[in-house]
């Protein structure tokens, strides 16, 4: 187990204590509803209620053991959606399996994509349906960042000619009595001391421009929706410019680690020959982003004029086979330690959660950082669709059954919103929360509600079409 997979473990398992500390919880007695109605689609009740007092996390596709080890044991079960024939989960996790709406259960609270992309789950529609779609950016950025350095490499050398050369002679037997004369044909440069572009600084491009600074080399850089994590994270000698034209200009490598976006706007060809035309001739251009990023006609023209070279991880049609191209099958994210690290990602998104409703690396819910509850607050959470005067409903029916609310949080991103509302139950004989949840729940644009206390799993109430689910 990785140093970062122990201390992850470890964290976990302080939580799993927490909880088990809430024996000696002391306040109220705090009534809220937990399957007594039964989910519609809950085909085997018992069976469910077996796993009271844990969280039920189901698979899709081959997921890390790493990732999965990060959940404890006395919170979570952890099974194969196949195996779990019907009983009702609390989150998914996946990687590229398809996701169907009927596979997502009234009890899912959330899922999980390991991986950057999230073309395989109906987004849009587990928005409508109140259920935050987690995705691992950056995960694989390190397995990309690396092998963007073998292409920094690979196009200062004639290393892979120099290889298949070596074949060859091998092949004639006349290897030893050829290579130092034939040497001369695959001589290169070094690359301490040359510019360094990079266009896009997030994830990978960051990483590689700190990276390239640290080999001695000179670095520009252009983008710009910069976050300030990963300007605080750039090669302090790094320049800003604020064009790629700019940032090319005088560059000998250069480095694409921006998005594919299609349409008026997006970044289709954005690499054409407006841009090309102010490439240094001999410019190596490392294109791990994505190949339609670069217009290939261009490129080719490129490449035929001078000493440049495209070392790419995506088929181009049309220099597939130039002598001063270097095209890799997508193998970027290909390293066990990607798959590993997206899977630990998306497990703690996950679980962070469940336990205190907190929300990161959402592709359709606002980020919302909580602290983690104090054992004796309850915390409420609501989500609802982010249309006017839901706040004041909702705070409305808080009042109502006079409870003390000691924090609130509202956040909304597109269609939805979400309400984190901490109570204190300390003060009262008892609080019954059943009636609240119900009621709040009911509200109409609230879509589902959770209370997050005592045992994990319970007190997930949704609003299916006016339909009271608990
Ligand atoms: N080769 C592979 O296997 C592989 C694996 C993962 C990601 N990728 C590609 O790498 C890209 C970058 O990944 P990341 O994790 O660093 O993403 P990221 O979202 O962390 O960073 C992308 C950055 O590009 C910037 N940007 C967007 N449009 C731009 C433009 N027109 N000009 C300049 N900057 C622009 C954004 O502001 C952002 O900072 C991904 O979009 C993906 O296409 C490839």
């Amino acid at each position: 187990m990785s140093a970062l997979a122990l201390a992850r473990s470890r964290a976990f398992a302080s939580k799993a204590a927490q909880f088990k500390n809430l024996r000696f919880y002391t306040g109220p007695t705090i009534e809220y509803e937990h399957l007594t109605s039964g989910w519609t689609n809950v085909k085997d009740l018992e069976e469910f209620k077996r796993q009271d007092g844990k969280y039920s996390l189901q698979t899709f596709n081959k997921i890390s053991p790493q990732g999965l080890a990060t959940y404890p044991k006395e919170l979570f079960d952890v099974e194969a959606y196949d195996d779990a024939k019907g009983r009702p989960a609390h989150a998914l996790m996946l990687r590229s399996h398809k996701i169907q709406e009927e596979e997502v259960a009234t009890s899912v609270r959330c899922i999980a994509r390991c991986g950057a992309g999230t073309n395989n789950i109906p987004v849009a529609r587990m928005t409508e349906l109140g259920i935050p779609v987690f995705n691992t950016p950056g995960a694989n950025a390190n397995a990309v960042k690396e092998l963007v350095l073998c292409g920094l490499f690979l196009g200062s050398r004639r290393v892979i000619d120099g290889i298949n050369h070596m074949k060859d002679l091998g092949e004639q037997g006349v290897a030893r009595e050829r290579v130092e004369k034939d040497k001369a044909m695959f001589g290169g440069r070094e690359i301490k001391g040359k510019t360094l572009a990079v266009i896009g600084l997030g994830h990978i491009g960051s990483a590689t421009a700190r990276d390239g600074a640290s080999l001695g080399m000179k670095t520009v850089g252009y983008d710009p929706g910069l976050s300030v994590s990963s300007a605080l994270s750039l090669p302090k000698t790094m320049t800003l410019v604020d064009s790629i034209s700019s940032a090319v200009a005088n560059a000998d490598y250069i480095s694409l680690n921006i998005p594919y976006i299609k349409g008026e706007g997006g970044t289709h060809g954005i690499i054409g020959e407006a841009v090309i035309r102010h490439f240094k001739p001999d410019a190596v251009i490392l294109n791990f982003a994505r190949g339609e990023l670069v217009d290939s006609e261009a490129m080719k023209e490129f490449l035929d004029a001078g000493d440049g070279r495209y070392i790419s991880d995506f088929p181009d049609d049309l220099c597939w086979d130039h002598k001063n191209a270097v095209i890799m099958p997508h193998l970027g994210a290909s390293t066990e330690e990607a798959e590993d690290q997206a899977a630990c990602m998306a497990a703690e998104t996950i679980q962070r959660y469940l336990e205190d409703g907190t929300i990161r690396h959402s592709v359709n819910f606002p980020d919302t950082d909580l602290a983690v509850r104090q054992k004796d607050f309850v915390r409420v959470t609501v989500v609802n669709k982010n249309i006017p005067g839901m706040l004041s409903k909702i705070t409305e029916v808080f009042a109502k059954h006079s409870v003390n609310i000691v924090q609130q949080v509202n956040h909304s991103k597109g269609d939805v919103a979400y309400n984190v509302i901490d109570l204190d139950p300390a003060g009262g004989d008892s609080i019954d929360l059943k009636d609240l949840q119900k009621e709040v729940t009911m509200l109409e644009g609230v879509l589902s509600s959770r209370i997050l206390f005592s045992n994990p799993g319970v007190g997930y109430a949704r609003n299916i079409d006016g339909e009271y689910h608990v």
